[in-house]
């Protein structure tokens, strides 16, 4: 029988999917809010024939290189920054992820990110909650305009990373009268082409947006590409919202950002060291602040499930997963030494 090693739970969705297909499969961590253990992690990837990773679990070359007989990775995430995709090309493995089904349902977050923090929203709420609520008054929680409102100004959107999320989120701008522009180094002719976003070079953007919001994959290049000195870059009166990975900012400059007002707020779904937060971000009334629910729709995240159920069980039958992200690998002659070697086992 055929073994797939689930890190952590999935929804059921694509856990049968994976059964009715007649795989043996084994659940690293049972509990939704626990990791799992290191060993646990090496005895799982060393008994199957195809892992199946969450975005929590570090898949480096060493856990990769363990067993010569595993036949790919498929990540249940569309960002797959934890996977050392390098080492496995390098390895013959396959590696996939679960692109485009999450695309609207993060740029809805990235939204009711922005538009919470415009109008302040968890602060409104928890002065409901904490009674404070005695009169209405001209200057109860007053925020920002996200449509060109009271001063009648549209509004700048400059979006950076122009990807399926950023696209998605620029496209959401024309409902509410803004202008959009956008920074992504890769992707200078779709912002060209899409008739939503302008380019603009990066120093441009920070200094001219209202609301900054981040897309880009996590890489060397995107790593703390907001630091102190963009932040400062950035209007007083902006809010930066990522919804992309924590290390793309560094959080120890935003919380001094939020704190000393070198900008007006921030809204963020993704931390630099997940799940921990730099110190003083929780205190900073300024910011709101989701655990990385950005796909976190039961529609979403089951189709999720099956879309890496779906690309686990290509990887089983040495086919082409339908969503690789490492297309390379499939015309290497590491991956025919590594197909050959399992269609050989097979035959013992
Ligand atoms: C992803 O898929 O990369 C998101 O961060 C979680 O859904």
């Amino acid at each position: 029988m055929t073994k797939i090693f689930v890190s952590r739970r999935i929804p059921a969705a694509g856990i049968d999917i994976l059964e009715r297909a007649g795989v043996e499969v084994r659940v690293g961590q049972e509990r939704e809010d626990e990791g799992v253990a290191p060993a646990v992690m090496r005895d799982g990837i060393a008994w199957c024939d195809v892992l199946l990773s969450l975005l929590t679990e570090p898949v480096d070359r060493a856990l990769l290189a363990l067993n010569p007989n595993l036949r790919g990775v498929a990540n249940y995430a569309v960002g797959f920054n934890n996977i050392d995709v390098t080492s496995a090309t390098a390895l013959g493995l396959p590696v996939s992820n679960t692109p485009d089904v999450l695309t609207d349902t993060s740029a809805d977050l990235t939204w009711a990110l922005l538009l919470g923090a415009a109008r302040r929203i968890p602060e409104a709420h928890n002065y409901m909650r904490d009674g404070h609520y005695k009169l209405w008054g001209p200057n109860l929680l007053l925020g920002a305009d996200v449509s060109p409102g009271g001063n009648g100004k549209r509004k700048v959107l400059g979006v950076i990373g122009f990807g399926r999320i950023g696209t998605a989120v620029a496209k959401r701008a024309m409902g509410f009268d803004m202008d959009v522009i956008a920074y992504d180094p890769h992707a200078r002719a779709q912002i060209d082409a899409s008739g939503i976003a302008k380019w603009s070079e990066l120093d441009n953007l920070l200094a001219t947006s209202d609301f900054v919001c981040l897309h880009p994959l996590l890489t060397k290049e995107t790593h703390h590409l907001i630091n102190e000195a963009a932040l400062k870059r950035m209007k007083p009166t902006a809010i930066l919202v990522n919804v992309s990975r924590g290390p793309v900012v560094d959080e120890a400059a935003l919380v001094r950002a939020l704190r000393e007002r070198w900008i007006a707020g921030a809204a963020l779904d993704v931390f630099e060291h997940e799940p921990a937060m730099a110190e003083g971000l929780a205190e900073c009334e300024n910011a709101v602040i989701v655990p990385h629910i950005a796909s976190a729709s039961v529609g979403t995240r089951d189709k999720m499930a099956t879309m890496a159920a779906e690309n686990a069980l290509a990887h089983l039958r040495g086919g082409r997963a339908p969503n690789p992200v490492n297309s390379d690998v499939y015309v290497s002659e590491a991956y025919r030494a590594r197909v050959a070697r399992f269609q050989d086992n097979k035959g013992k």
